[in-house]
């Protein structure tokens, strides 16, 4: 039946998928492609929105991202928890406290992603819930960048525990215990409502969310 299947799954399947989504989603999909060798799939990462300029556009088969668009009427499957926590150097004085209320979050200067980004988004709303204003040391694009800032002593930010998964035994960051954080989020893989996926793009969501890795990955990531 296998082999029956491999003949009738080909052709491209294209998808765009927010920054953090490079932390799972490449190392998952080496089953589905030795399943389903005749499919050549291609991803490309970049922030919410671009993401939904892109839908807008129909430049891809389907999209993975946090926030659902509130304007665009969609279809979603929910795939994976996507927590953004608060990070910091594991030398920060912040990094052995408990119960941080998040005024005292709001003093340290933030390393920010750029406007447009999902990650950025939710961070704002937070400190806007709080009254707080945010105290921005340096704005950079991309999450490894932000990472990298934190490690030079530039300050702490909010991202998804997931970009933290490689570093995790290497005792390089701390999650920080703050009143309010983490942020609950999920990533999900959507499409515009009218849109009818094709048989590829439709295995592949079935893939993603059945897939046993996934939920692996998210236990790891939650012990870190
Ligand atoms: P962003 O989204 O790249 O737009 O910040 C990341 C995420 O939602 O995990």
């Amino acid at each position: 039946a296998i082999a029956n299947m491999k003949g009738l799954k080909q052709g491209q399947l294209k998808l765009s998928a927010v920054s953090t989504t490079k932390y799972f989603l490449p190392r998952i999909i080496g089953p589905f492609c030795q399943q389903y060798p005749g499919v050549e799939l291609s991803l490309r990462f970049t922030n919410h929105e671009r993401i939904l300029q892109y839908m807008t556009d129909n430049q891809d088969d389907f999209y993975i991202l946090s926030q659902l668009p509130s304007t665009i009427d969609v279809t979603s499957h929910r795939i994976l928890e996507n927590p953004l926590v608060a990070i910091a150097p594991s030398n920060h004085p912040l990094a052995e406290e408990t119960n941080i209320p998040f005024q005292r979050l709001a003093e340290e200067p933030f390393i920010m992603r750029e406007p447009g980004s999902g990650t950025r988004q939710a961070l704002e709303e937070l400190f806007h819930k709080h009254q707080a204003e945010l105290k921005v040391r340096l704005e950079l694009g991309s999450n490894e960048a932000i990472k990298q800032a934190i490690l030079g002593g530039l300050g702490v930010s909010v991202l998804s525990k997931h970009t933290l998964t490689l570093e995790k035994d290497t005792g390089l960051f701390a999650i920080l215990d703050v009143e309010d954080l983490p942020i609950k989020r999920n990533w999900y893989a959507i499409y515009p409502a009218g849109k009818q996926p094709s048989v590829v793009a439709r295995t592949f969501l079935n893939y993603l969310e059945a897939d046993h890795n996934l939920n692996l990955t998210n236990e790891e990531v939650k012990t870190a």
